[in-house]
């Protein structure tokens, strides 16, 4: 297929994003408006000095970079313009449905009050839901690397404002905090009306993953590439249909494969696993939505089939109802029998 031709059927394909951290989306003009208008001062100079520290090589190089972008974030104004920035860059590229997560412990933990950042957020959200005709649900990430006393005191702090939260996630660091780290406060969470979701398998091992089913009862995977290493485990993920959001892009710029062609999607899809696209943290690994499916197809030669399954599979993954899963899976069929 034409190059021309794939990323104008990407582009017109209905989209959801079931695995963004919003803190990732912050792009480096955004950063430097931001830190200027709160006199903070970057370490780099320049923008492009900032985007030529984007080369990692493995997930806490990245990490580290992330959460010192996060520090200039302060008044609810900024998460508000974050949160913004993402919508209307999303819509541009034909994204529906989209399910945030948000790191409250990366601000909580520099003094900022969990209301500020919430706020912020959430405001953004309903904007882009009344004017962008976008669909959203908000996920609050614990920080794997903190302790599980810590993500107590985040669920706490959450409480408040429990009817704008969707559910929980685990993020940050995975090796060597374990999803047994957390089942308490998973536990808690569920009970409160949470839905859960962990990052697990993506530089950890499959046993993870089953850390994440079995001990955190969770209902999708974040990541989730090395379920490939554990045949039981590929069986039990399909037979209870648990999503894996992969994230393309991202796993190459981390390291955790070493170029997209052995990207191991197309595996997946055939072991009939309910594999999906996402973008991670968009504005550190070189695109969003589009340029996730566009990079992966181009990679590993998907055809019209894959790409339309991939989208419908979002839509199966998501948290949306029956009725507007259905709804939008029906948009995307229509959508490539349009295009023969
Ligand atoms: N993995 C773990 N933690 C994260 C990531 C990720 O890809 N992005 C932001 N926090
Ligand atoms: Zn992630």
């Amino acid at each position: 297929m034409e190059s021309t031709t794939l990323k104008t059927i990407i582009q017109g394909i209905p989209k959801a994003e079931l695995h963004l951290h919003i803190e990732g989306s912050f792009e480096p003009e955004l950063m430097f408006e931001i830190a200027n208008r709160n006199n903070i001062k970057l370490d780099y100079d320049s923008i492009d000095s900032l985007k030529k520290a984007y080369k990692f090589n493995n997930l806490q190089e990245f990490l580290d970079i992330y959460y010192t972008g996060a520090k200039v974030l302060i008044h609810e104004q900024d998460f508000f313009d974050l949160t913004w920035a993402y919508l209307t860059k999303v819509h541009s590229q034909n994204l529906v449905h989209v399910e945030v997560f948000f790191d409250p412990q990366t601000h909580t933990d520099r003094g900022i009050a969990f209301e500020v950042v919430i706020n912020g957020i959430h405001k953004a959200l309903e904007k882009a839901k009344q004017e962008l005709n976008i669909s959203y649900k908000l996920i609050m990430s614990y920080l794997r690397h903190l302790s599980e006393e810590a993500a107590f005191k985040t669920l706490e702090s959450s409480l408040p404002f429990k009817h704008w939260i969707d559910g929980v996630g685990l993020d940050s660091s995975e090796m060597g905090n374990p999803p047994s780290k957390f089942v308490r406060v998973f536990e808690a969470s569920a009970k409160q009306g949470y839905k859960l979701v962990a990052h697990a398998g993506e530089e950890g091992p499959a046993d993870y993953i089953w850390e994440a089913l079995d001990l955190l009862h969770v209902v999708r995977i974040d990541h989730g590439n090395r379920c490939l290493d554990d045949e039981a485990l590929v069986q039990r993920l399909v037979e209870n249909k648990i999503p894996l959001t992969l994230c393309p892009l991202s796993n190459v710029e981390l390291k955790v494969i070493q170029k997209m062609e052995e990207h191991p999607l197309v595996n997946m899809l055939q072991k009939g696993l309910l594999a999906t696209i996402h973008s991670d943290d968009p504005a550190y690994f070189g695109g969003y939505m589009n340029e996730n499916y566009y990079e992966t197809a181009k990679a590993l030669k998907l055809n019209i089939e894959q790409l339309m399954q991939l989208a419908i599979n979002a839509f199966e993954a998501s948290w949306l109802s029956p009725e507007a899963k259905e709804n939008h899976i029906a948009q995307v069929r229509s959508y490539f029998n349009s295009l023969d």
